[in-house]
């Protein structure tokens, strides 16, 4: 028994190192995260932090790859752990599990609030900063008519000032986030504006050529 249980041990051991070598791409996040993932609403948010936080690591030639593949991942488990005393911690062995490198699970850990955890690496600053506000800047497009063209981060600024807009979207995570990037907040939200016009169709916005 003990024997066989050390064997086990051993294998999944080995196992693990042996995928944990092997650098993640966005694509297998994809799979990973729409194997967990089919709300609509759930995949836009993946697909709108993955483009802030690819924009930010293109930006400072970061490993763009592992951060997209980290931004896809941060709430894949979210559809089955929808409250905070599973998510995103009970998702984490999952991701383990599957092969995915510390750095990752690591960063997708930080960005929840309540586990309270450093955010001391770029990646781990990159996402929490895109997370809250990706959301805010997709909401503020789909009540424009031309999207996000033509989206100023004044307006932006302004409907965060306005408790009854896109509520579940905590305002002072979104301040904290620009402060640990030491960027303006305008700043910020131009940039992540700049990231999301590219992907305005998958994430179900009009844009300014649909307004004419
Ligand atoms: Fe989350
Ligand atoms: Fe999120």
């Amino acid at each position: 028994m003990r024997r066989n249980g050390r064997v086990t041990v051993l294998g999944s051991q080995r196992r693990r190192l042996s995928y944990s070598a092997v650098r993640p791409t966005r694509e297998q996040a994809w799979e990973t995260l729409t194997r967990y993932t089919t709300s609509e609403a759930l995949l836009r948010h993946a697909l709108a932090v993955e483009a802030s936080v690819g924009f930010y690591a293109r930006r400072s030639g970061e490993d763009e790859e592992l951060w997209r593949a980290t931004a896809l991942l941060h709430d894949f488990d979210y559809e089955m752990h929808p409250t905070l005393d599973k998510h995103p911690q009970d998702g984490a062995p999952i991701l383990r599990e599957e092969g995915y490198p510390e750095e990752l699970v690591e960063a997708v850990l930080s960005h929840a609030e309540h586990l309270q955890l450093p955010r001391d690496t770029p990646l781990k600053k990159t996402l929490f900063a895109c997370d809250e506000l990706s959301g805010f800047v997709h909401a503020c497009g789909l009540v424009r008519p031309t999207g996000l063209d033509g989206l100023e981060p004044k307006s932006v600024r302004k409907k965060l000032k306005q408790p009854s807009f896109a509520a579940g979207v905590h305002r002072d995570e979104v301040y904290a986030g620009a402060e640990l990037l030491g960027l303006e907040l305008d700043d910020h939200i131009a940039n992540v504006v700049t990231a999301l016009q590219p992907i305005a169709k998958e994430l179900g916005l009009r844009t300014a050529a649909d307004a004419t």
